[in-house]
C-alpha cells in the first residue's frame, strides 16, 4: 500500500507533508524497500562511491548553551580545549597523508579565534593543498564574516538547522538563540556559493512524527548540498540528561527519505548514527548514505569534545578508523574513495 508512495517520491522526488507523515508513522511495513530504492538512487549519481572527510574539532569552548550539547557554555563539568592555527594546520597535513581531500573544521563558537585566524587557516591548507577542498562548521557568524572566510576560499559550511518548527527550536535553544537568525546564517551561506549544507537530529526532545514529516519539506525547499542528520542521544552534563535517545531506526528511514526527495545530496552516515548502533554507519550507508567523516583531530583532546554520551572513535587514531572504515564499508558493496567528492550537479554515473 505505501510503495506506490515510495516509487512516486523516487520519481518525482517530491511529497507533500501529510504523504510524508503517513510513510514515517508506517515505516515498519515499507522501510526494507525505501533503504532498497534509496541504495539504487545513490549509486545512480555516485556509483558504489563513499566519500571521507576528515573531521578536525579545533575547539570545546563555545558561546552558546543549547540544551542538548555536551560542550555548552554552561557545562562545568569539561576541560576545555583549543588548539593553535598551526596545530589546526598540521592535523590536515596528517590527513592529507592519509588520503583525506576535504577537512572539516569544526568547533564550539569560540570568540577566542578571529576571522583572521580562521583566514590564515584557510589560505594555508589551500595554498598548501589545493586539490582539497575545506569545509567550515563554525556556527552562526555575521554575513561578513562568512564572506571573508569563503573569500580565503572556505568551499563548504555545515550549519545543522536543527529544526525547522520555530516553536520546537525554542525548546531546544535558549532564548539568546533564534531560528531566524539560523535560517540568515543558512541563506547567507548559499548566497556566498558555499555548498551549504543543513540538518537536524532525531527524537530530539518535544519533536513530533509531523515535525519530521515536516523537515522533509523543508529541506525539499532550502535545497542544501549536504544534509547531516543523526539521532538526538542525552549528554550527562546538559538539562536534556534524562530524555530518551532518538531511534537509529528512525534515522536510518529518514535517510532513504532523504535520498529519495534530493537525489544528488551529500549525506553521512553521523557518528552519533555509529554511535546509537554498532552498526549504524553502515546500516547509514545501505539506506542511501554516501559520506563518512572520521576524526583526524589529535587523540589527546578528542574525549573533549563529547556533544553526547559514549561517543564512539575518541581514543582511536585517524588511520585506525579508516582501516576500519574500510572494512565495514567494503561489507556493504560500496568502497571509500579519496576525491574530494563535490555534489553531483545532474551528473548521473
Ligand atoms: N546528540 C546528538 N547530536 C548532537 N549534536 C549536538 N549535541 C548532540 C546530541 N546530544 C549535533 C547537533 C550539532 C552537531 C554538530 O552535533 O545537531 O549541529
Ligand atoms: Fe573509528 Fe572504527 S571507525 S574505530
Amino acid at each position: 500500500m505505501y510503495k506506490p508512495l515510495i516509487d512516486r517520491l523516487e520519481r518525482q522526488n517530491i511529497l507533500t507533508q501529510d504523504e510524508y507523515l503517513l510513510l514515517i508513522e508506517n515505516r515498519e511495513t515499507i522501510r526494507e524497500y525505501a533503504y532498497e530504492r534509496a541504495f539504487a538512487v545513490r549509486r545512480k549519481y555516485y556509483g558504489n562511491k563513499v566519500f571521507i572527510r576528515g573531521l578536525i574539532e579545533f575547539s570545546n569552548y563555545c558561546r552558546n548553551n543549547c540544551y542538548y550539547c555536551g560542550i555548552r557554555a554552561g557545562n562545568n563539568n569539561l576541560e576545555r580545549f583549543r588548539l593553535t592555527p598551526d596545530e589546526i594546520i598540521d592535523c590536515a597535513k596528517q590527513g592529507y597523508s592519509l588520503g583525506f581531500r576535504t577537512f572539516v573544521l569544526q568547533g564550539g563558537e569560540d570568540a577566542h579565534y578571529t576571522d583572521d585566524d580562521f583566514c590564515f587557516v584557510i589560505e594555508n591548507i589551500k595554498k598548501e593543498f589545493p586539490d582539497c577542498a575545506v569545509t567550515l562548521s563554525l556556527g552562526e557568524r555575521s554575513s561578513e564574516s562568512y564572506k571573508k572566510l569563503r573569500q580565503a576560499g572556505a568551499d563548504r559550511y555545515l550549519l545543522r538547522h536543527e529544526t525547522c518548527n520555530p516553536d520546537h527550536y525554542k525548546k531546544l535553544h535558549p532564548p539568546a538563540m533564534s531560528y531566524e537568525n539560523r535560517l540568515r546564517c543558512l541563506e547567507d551561506l548559499k548566497r556566498l556559493g558555499y555548498q551549504t549544507g543543513a540538518g537536524f537530529m532525531v527524537g530530539s526532545p518535544y519533536q513530533t512524527n509531523a515535525d519530521l514529516a515536516g523537515e522533509l519539506v523543508f529541506l525539499k525547499k532550502l535545497n542544501p548540498q549536504m544534509i547531516g542528520i543523526g539521532p538526538f542521544l542525552p549528554h550527562k552534563d546538559t538539562p536534556f540528561k534524562d530524555m530518551a535517545a532518538g531511534s537509529s531506526e528512525m534515522t536510518l528511514f529518514l535517510i532513504s527519505l532523504i535520498r529519495l526527495t534530493l537525489p544528488q545530496a551529500l549525506i553521512p552516515a553521523t557518528t552519533a548514527l555509529g554511535t546509537a548502533d554498532p552498526l549504524g554507519r553502515e546500516k547509514g550507508i545501505l539506506a542511501g548514505a554516501n559520506v563518512l567523516m572520521p576524526n583526524l583531530s589529535p587523540v589527546k583532546t578528542r574525549k573533549k569534545y563529547m556533544l553526547y554520551d559514549n561517543k564512539i572513535c575518541t581514543g582511536d587514531e585517524a588511520a585506525a578508523c579508516i582501516e576500519c572504515l574500510a572494512r565495514r564499508i567494503k561489507k556493504t558493496g560500496c568502497e571509500i574513495v579519496t576525491d574530494r567528492g563535490d555534489y553531483q550537479n545532474g551528473i548521473q554515473c
